[in-house]
């Protein structure tokens, strides 16, 4: 059996991603800024962080897939859907829920930057830096965590627990 602990909770990560809405809002120039969310864990964090800022945004989603339905990402990476909407001159914020290895966000920055936008900068909420294996720069990082394997607040373990309010360490679960 599997069991639930909180790490995080619903009143933390709300009030942390108030200061990240202010923080981006006084950073990025004038106009719109383009939020790009990495389906599907991410689209949790976009919502209230897109509501935390007091500026103009659109939004996109963009799916990657790399591969692994368990715990860990296989290292290969691909885009099952892409954006509706040309970002070239714009400035982006890719809003992503976790970095664990690197891998995606590593990739997609590459995919990004290919498409001419004036800047491209990176909010996480949660960042894991003991798993990297590709270097990456969160600009803006919710909560720094241990090497734990976490689900709630968009993210899961096989599909489920993305609807819970706090982000938990899930414990003792079987290996996939
Ligand atoms: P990366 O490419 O290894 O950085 O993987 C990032 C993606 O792996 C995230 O967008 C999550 O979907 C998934 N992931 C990494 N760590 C966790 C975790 O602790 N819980 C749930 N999903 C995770
Ligand atoms: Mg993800």
């Amino acid at each position: 059996m599997s069991s639930l602990r909180v790490l995080i909770s619903a009143e933390q990560i709300q009030t942390r991603i108030q200061e990240l809405g202010a923080e981006i809002d006084r950073d990025l120039p004038d106009g719109p800024v383009y939020l790009i969310a990495i389906l599907k864990g991410a689209c949790f964090f976009l919502t209230d962080l897109s509501r935390a800022m007091k500026r103009d945004v659109f939004v996109d989603f963009m799916g990657i897939s790399t591969y692994g339905k368990g715990k860990t990402t296989s290292g290969e990476v691909k885009v099952t859907k892409d954006l509706d909407i040309s970002i070239e001159g714009a400035d982006v914020l890719i809003v992503e829920d976790i970095v664990d290895s690197g891998v995606t966000l590593n990739y997609l920055m590459h995919v990004l930057e290919q498409r001419k936008p004036r800047s491209i900068r990176i909010a996480a909420l949660l960042d894991k830096p003991d798993r990297r294996l590709r270097p990456i720069h969160a600009n803006y990082v919710g909560f720094r965590i241990p090497d734990e394997f976490v689900v709630g607040y968009g993210l899961d373990y096989a599909e489920k627990y993305r609807n819970l309010d706090d982000v938990c360490v899930l414990d003792e679960a079987p290996a996939k």
